[in-house]
């Protein structure tokens, strides 16, 4: 029988992460705002992920991508916390909890915090086709930034593009997955959309699990699937990520890194519903789908070999085995 080495799957811990404070664009220009970022070292497409706290009245220095800023990136947002407001020589938009947003290249663009409570805003800088590496995007971001405005007639910003794309959390209408109990999944539901504005980013996923329950354990493998990796974003204080092996716990804030090929579970150890994201990144010569519904090509057979070496390495079994 042929011998297949799976890689791990790799946790990256939010209080791992680097700590920069940045100055704040507030009215009284005198906060400075954290943001933290998580560098993946191994990942083709998600090098660098960051979370940025805003306190009320405090505004993000202007972002903007082009081939002066780095190259070729792009850069998903996702709100993670309170109402921000994101704002553009196009216009002001508001956004919510769990809103996904992208800024097209040459599109200066700003988050501010206009609400009571502080703000959480999560990004996903795909690097796969730039040449800025995680060290290079955080020297710009501390150095380079555009100066203090209080406004865009400040901003130079020529070629500007189309407008920012948003995907409204609340007009994603949630799909019910049933499909997975084979390999250990519950019922859940998910909030999936397919970004095709993004050439690195096939899909983004806001997964719900209620307590006790499961993601199937699952691989996406480079044989039938390409060079496909995945990340999850951990929303609630604590989660379990099951692998052929180990099982760890997880945290809030904490990224889960699975390389093409690592196997993975979540399960919600916990009493409350937990909340997680999950992005799926891959190649645009890549088909592949993160086909909602239906089964993967040999996934019967994988969560088999997961079991095995979970058994092997003397794992605990899922109970939903013991009685096949
Ligand atoms: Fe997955």
């Amino acid at each position: 029988m042929q011998k297949k080495i799976r890689p791990r799957s790799q946790i990256y811990p939010f209080d791992e992460s680097v700590s920069i404070s940045h100055k704040s664009l507030n009215t009284n220009n005198t906060n400075n705002y954290q943001v933290w970022y998580y560098h993946i070292a191994d990942s083709d497409y998600f090098e660098i992920i960051s979370l940025t706290r805003l306190l009320p009245s405090d505004r993000t220095q202007y972002i903007i991508h082009n081939n002066e800023t780095g190259g070729d990136l792009e850069r998903l947002y996702i709100i993670l916390k309170g109402n921000v407001t994101l704002q553009t020589p196009l216009g002001k938009y508001k956004l919510r909890k769990f809103d996904s947003i992208f800024c097209p290249d040459n599109l200066a663009h700003q988050f501010q915090n206009e609400g009571l409570e502080e703000c959480l805003i999560g990004s996903i800088v795909l690097t796969k086709n730039s040449n800025i590496g995680f060290d290079d995007f955080i020297k710009y971001a501390i150095n380079n930034r555009h100066e203090v405005h209080d406004d865009f007639e400040d901003c130079d910003y020529n070629n500007i593009a189309d407008e920012p794309t948003i995907w409204e959390f609340n007009s994603i209408d949630p799909v019910l997955r049933t499909r997975s109990k084979s390999v250990g999944g519950s019922e859940r539901f998910e909030w999936f959309v397919e970004p095709d504005e993004l050439d690195s980013v096939s899909s983004t996923d806001i997964i719900c699990l209620d307590p006790g329950k499961k993601i199937g354990f699952h691989t996406h493998m480079p044989e039938y699937e390409g060079q496909v990796e995945e990340i999850y974003w951990i929303f609630n204080e604590k989660a379990q990520l099951r692998t052929e092996y180990f099982d760890k716990n997880v945290n809030k804030y904490d990224l889960i890194f699975f390389p093409p090929g690592s196997s993975h579970q979540i399960y919600n150890c916990t009493l409350n519903t937990l909340w997680f994201g999950a992005w799926i990144g891959s190649d645009s010569t890549n088909s592949y789908k993160n086909t909602l519904g239906q089964d993967r090509t040999g996934y019967i057979e994988e969560y088999k070999r997961i079991i095995e070496a979970r058994k092997r390495r003397g794992l605990p079994i899922p109970p939903e085995t013991l009685s096949d």
